[in-house]
């Protein structure tokens, strides 16, 4: 492993963070890593909100359902994925935004997934922690308002970074043989990896949280996909203007 690999593989979210601010030209810093992530046909659909007013931050804190680092880290962002400027770009050469394609969503979410990644890691390598908020989208409507987002934009996740002040193992991941076929989809020897994963991950949450979390893999995975999850999304999607054509 060479130096970028192994700091890869050191993430784990960071949810305690010192009252250290982090300095206005680091953040630009990493953004600036964040803008250099590959992005669909040089679509660029990111833009990033930095929130500091605290009474704002607070409310983002309880929209999120009560994550108090959303007020505590020493920065908080809110990433979007932005159709609008794609949309003003095109009607500046005269042209007609084709409104609602789906495929421009996806290219949109997965540009601000890899632009947030990207600030991920230059945050964590120059010492920061960071958490990805998805708790934002619980209200995504008050959200938007908050951050006076007009249509053709809507906000991703949030993003708490700062310097850390707990230092958390590093959570396991499924054996890679689970997530790295060859040639073909066949999940036939999963299971045994899956159960595998199981028990460390429970031996992870045990001595973590000292005895008092009893979870694992398949447990976590029943309570997230065996229920809808924020079944708002798609009217709320419609509502700024990404209709799924
Ligand atoms: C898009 C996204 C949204 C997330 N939302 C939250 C969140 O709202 N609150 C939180 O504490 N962690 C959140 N996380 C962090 C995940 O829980 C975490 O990455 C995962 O459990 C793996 O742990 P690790 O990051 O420590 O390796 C989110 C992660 C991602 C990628």
């Amino acid at each position: 492993m060479n130096r970028v690999m192994r700091l890869l593989r050191s993430h784990r979210s960071i949810r305690k963070f010192t009252g250290e601010p982090v300095a206005d030209s680091l953040i630009q810093e990493i953004i600036r890593c964040g803008q250099a992530a590959a992005t669909s046909s040089n679509l660029q659909a990111t833009t990033v909100i930095r929130v500091r007013d605290a009474a704002v931050r607070g409310e983002m804190a309880r929209l999120a359902g009560g994550q108090t680092y959303v007020s505590t880290a020493g920065a908080f962002l809110v990433f979007c994925a932005d159709l609008n400027r794609s949309r003003r770009a095109c009607e500046m050469q005269g042209g007609n935004f084709a409104e609602g394609m789906t495929e421009h969503f996806i290219i949109a979410t997965v540009d601000v997934a890899l632009f947030a990644q990207n600030c991920a890691v230059a945050a964590e390598s120059a010492g920061l922690g960071i958490c990805y908020i998805g708790g934002i989208r619980n209200d995504p409507e008050r959200m938007s308002a908050l951050l006076d987002l007009p249509d053709q934009i809507y906000p991703v996740f949030g993003f708490c970074l700062g310097y850390p002040a707990q230092d958390p193992e590093v959570k396991p991941r499924l054996p890679l043989a689970v997530v790295l076929k060859e040639g073909r989809y066949q999940n036939d020897d999963d299971p045994d990896g899956i159960r595998r994963y199981d028990e460390q991950l429970r031996h992870y949450y045990r001595t973590r949280t000292g005895g008092t979390k009893d979870s694992c893999w398949t447990r976590e995975m029943q309570a997230l996909v065996g229920k809808e999850s924020r079944p708002h999304m798609r009217e709320f999607l419609k509502s700024c203007g990404f209709v799924m054509k």
